[in-house]
């Protein structure tokens, strides 16, 4: 793989499994300097051994992204650790298959508090010194099911719309500066995350996904490690579906 990212710095959170952990690979596989985070210690330090063991860089550090402590925590050891971050991922998100009705207080405000509050305020967190140096790139992870009226993910969907607005947003009030936010949106993808929600039922996502499989993590890697390139310098406030058609249907 070619290293155009040596000298880059990327943080990407809910990089102890799936889409993160692939994520991850490939921004250290082409020689970015990787800040792996999750909750999971063990799994977080797997992830970084098999990163340097294949030659690249990489350090994990520990956070809870439920909210704004543990985001603005985590953007400190981060910057710490590499002396500044070029690349955010914003990657880590929890997606309780729960409809509206039988949606918990508790339930809607986890996930809102992971999936939209741990972003909004790692990116406040990070993204003012990206502009200040005239450079830089967040990629959040959006999903394909934020844009479709598909029943039983309500809180999940609808925070991953709000994750989309502040996609819009962040494009239109850093780009001035020099800092791309884009989105990268995936379909029905293969993780443990996914095989703990759905067990072995793939059916009703298959059904609505014209490529007939589900996707591979390292297919949204290399969607991710596109927008970081520099083929990308003129792409900012793009949303980049990635999910075998599912979005054409
Ligand atoms: N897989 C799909 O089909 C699919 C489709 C569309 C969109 N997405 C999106 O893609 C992203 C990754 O999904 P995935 O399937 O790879 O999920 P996954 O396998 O469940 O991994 C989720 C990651 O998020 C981290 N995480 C969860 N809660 C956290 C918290 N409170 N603080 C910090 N980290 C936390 C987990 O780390 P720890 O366990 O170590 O905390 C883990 O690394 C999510 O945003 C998801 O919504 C996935």
């Amino acid at each position: 793989m070619s290293e155009t990212l040596t000298g880059k710095n990327a943080l990407v959170t809910g990089a102890t499994s799936g889409i993160g952990r692939a994520t991850a690979q490939v921004l250290a596989g082409q020689g970015a300097h990787v800040v792996v985070s999750g909750r999971d210690t063990s799994r977080g330090e797997k992830a970084v051994a098999e990163i340097r063991a294949a030659g690249g860089k990489a350090d994990f550090v520990r956070a809870d992204l439920n909210g704004a402590a543990g985001a603005r925590e985590l953007a400190r050891a981060a910057t710490r650790i590499t002396g500044g971050i070029d690349i955010l991922v914003n990657n880590a998100g929890i997606y309780p298959f729960v409809a509206t009705g039988d949606t918990s207080e508790e339930v809607f405000d986890e996930v809102y508090d992971v999936n939209v509050k741990g972003p909004f305020f790692l990116t406040a967190e990070l993204i003012p010194a990206m502009a200040a140096k005239g450079a830089g790139l967040v990629v959040n992870i959006g999903t394909v099911a934020a844009r479709k009226g598909i029943t039983g993910a309500t809180a999940y969907t609808s925070s991953k719309a709000a994750v989309d607005q502040l996609t819009r947003i962040w494009a239109a009030e850093y780009g001035p500066s020099g800092v791309r936010v884009n989105a990268v949106l995936p379909g029905i993808i293969e993780t443990e995350g996914v095989q703990t929600a759905l067990g072995d039922e793939r059916g009703p996502f298959l059904a609505i996904t014209p490529a007939g499989r589900v996707g591979r993590p390292e297919e949204i890697a290399a969607a991710v490690a596109y927008l970081a390139s520099d083929s990308a310098a003129f792409v900012n406030g793009a949303f980049l579906t990635v999910d075998g058609g599912a979005s054409a249907l």
